[in-house]
């Protein structure tokens, strides 16, 4: 676990309450990692392919043409996106706890249809719907995790969330494999059906945890507030630390609910520059290249002439899963801006190695020197943009606008995931209209890796122990001159959070 604060350093209760139901809110995770990796196993399938396809080749074998294997792959992507446009009013409507038991509702619907398809129509509109609610979750666990947690680990329960994303990554590949051969539905069924169990051990959770208090003061209900905060911190509702943190998130929404809370007072200022960095944020993640190896690096393996490509990819993957344990920790204790920094650089430095090792390796030697060049850009990518992307835009904005803006930042996570998805096999591929790049793709990656570090260096404040309301303060200060993001070190929050009629200690 991260950075546990000592006793003294904050009030009392126990922090164990908020940081078990952070960590059982990011099993929406493993829907996330799961959902997103099966379908590669499941598109090779010979069951799947026998059941689902409408041709056949020129000896008579049923095929899946290329037409129908980028719909299947790329249809969940627009569910997805869809999906997180609509996290802001399932999250404003039903709050931040319903709307992910609606959203696993939408999921489980997705892969029931899946797994009773027969033709690929509805396999196809099971995805989209499946693709709905996992756009949904995608946008809420972090929602609800950051206005559920203690600011000392807010970052760590966050980013258990990243976690939970690479744990579904590797169930899938598991799971795939070890029903990959059998010679009936269950080939396929079994991985798709898998999810239903999933759904329903996050949404029946979920209905036992406690709603956030943030959501709860916005809309009033400040009894069930003042209980949530109580669970969440074990302290008594009339504990003195409880009430000042009550008076302190009602005071930030008091004010903030002036500013207006529609769609389009994310993009109007005060909140506007928070709303573009949050998008240039998760974007810049995506375009760190990181799908390239999670969607295509069995085939890239194999175009570098590595033999054994699915255990170099099973590989990547357990590193991805190892590689964001550190980062749980080190995001309390150097910060997300530090983090951010360091493992842009660090891609960037991997992904410049990756393309000329590509280029000339033919050796077994230099095939398994690039596997662990691989292996070590995942490490800078897991600890690092992995979670931090989640967590800074988690934190950035203020609760009126919060779950909306939170949306269309994570569809802007899903947007660039589908466009890199469809696009890259065209960049890299060799044959007529592709771009033939193979490894040479990395420079381009590594182009956006050293953006993305200058624009960490000019746009992301340190949120590091820092409470919503205060995080807030912060930006709020920032947007009225220009200040650096170094601004954060000299500036005395303490004072600016009683200046403004509330003090903190959350
Ligand atoms: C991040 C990305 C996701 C990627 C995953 C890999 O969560 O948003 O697209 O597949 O990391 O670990």
């Amino acid at each position: 676990m991260g950075y546990l604060p000592k006793k003294s350093e904050r009030p009392d209760g126990s922090l164990w309450p908020a940081i078990l139901v952070g960590i059982f809110a990011s099993i929406g995770g493993i829907l996330f990692g799961y959902d997103t990796a099966s379908i590669s196993g499941i598109l090779t399938m010979n069951y799947w392919v026998d059941t689902m396809a409408t041709t056949t080749d020129a000896s008579g074998n049923p095929v899946i043409t290329t037409t129908q294997t980028s719909l299947v792959v790329s249809i969940l992507s627009v569910g997805t996106f869809v999906g997180a446009l609509l996290a802001g009013p399932a999250g404003d409507c039903f709050g931040r706890r319903l709307g992910l038991v609606a959203a696993c509702g939408v999921f489980i619907t997705g892969v029931v249809l899946q797994t009773i398809a027969h033709a690929l129509p509805l396999f196809v509109v099971g995805r989209v719907v499946a693709g709905l609610g996992v756009g949904i979750v995608s946008a809420l666990v972090p929602l609800y995790q950051s206005e559920s947690a203690p600011k000392w680990v807010r970052g760590t329960i966050v980013g258990c969330y990243q976690l939970c994303i690479n744990l579904g990554l590797i169930l899938a590949a598991c799971v795939n494999y070890s029903t990959g051969d059998r010679n009936n539905s269950g080939s396929y069924r079994v991985p798709v059906a898998i999810q239903i169990l999933f759904g329903l051990i996050l949404a029946g959770g979920m209905l036992f945890l406690p709603e956030t208090p943030r959501y709860l003061l916005q809309v009033g209900k400040v009894e069930e507030a003042k209980a949530s905060l109580s669970f969440l911190n074990s302290l008594p509702v009339d504990h003195p630390a409880l009430l000042q943190e009550l008076r302190e998130i009602e005071t930030h929404v008091e004010l903030e609910r002036a500013e207006g809370v529609g769609y389009l007072s994310c993009w109007k200022s005060p909140i506007l520059k928070r709303q573009l960095t949050g998008c240039a944020l998760q974007a810049l993640q995506q375009l760190s290249g990181i799908n390239f190896i999670i969607y295509y690096g069995t085939r890239f393996f194999r175009t570098v002439g590595i033999e054994d490509a699915f255990l170099a990819t099973i590989i990547v993957n357990v590193v991805a899963f190892v590689s964001t344990i550190p980062g749980l920790y080190l995001v309390e204790r150097m910060g997300r801006r530090n983090l951010l920094l360091i493992g842009a650089a660090g891609m960037a430095i991997s992904q410049l190695i990756l393309a000329v090792l590509g280029i000339t390796v033919t050796s077994t030697a230099g095939q398994n020197a690039l596997i662990a060049v691989v292996c070590i850009y995942i490490f800078f990518f897991e600890f690092s943009w992995g979670p931090c992307a989640w967590v800074v835009t988690g934190e950035m904005f203020p609760v009126h606008v919060r779950a909306k803006a939170l949306s269309m930042t994570t569809a802007s996570n899903w947007l660039w995931n589908f466009i890199l998805g469809f696009i890259t096999p065209y960049m890299v591929d060799s044959g007529k209209g592709n771009a033939d790049l193979g490894s040479k793709v990395f420079f381009i990656w590594m182009a956006f890796c050293l953006l993305a570090v200058a624009f960490v260096w000019n746009f992301i404040y340190e949120t590091k122990g820092l409470s919503l309301e205060q995080v807030d303060e912060l930006y709020q200060q920032c947007s009225k001159a220009y200040k650096s993001p170094s601004f954060r070190r000299t500036w005395d929050f303490e004072g600016a959070v009683a200046s403004a009629g509330s003090q903190s200690d959350r």
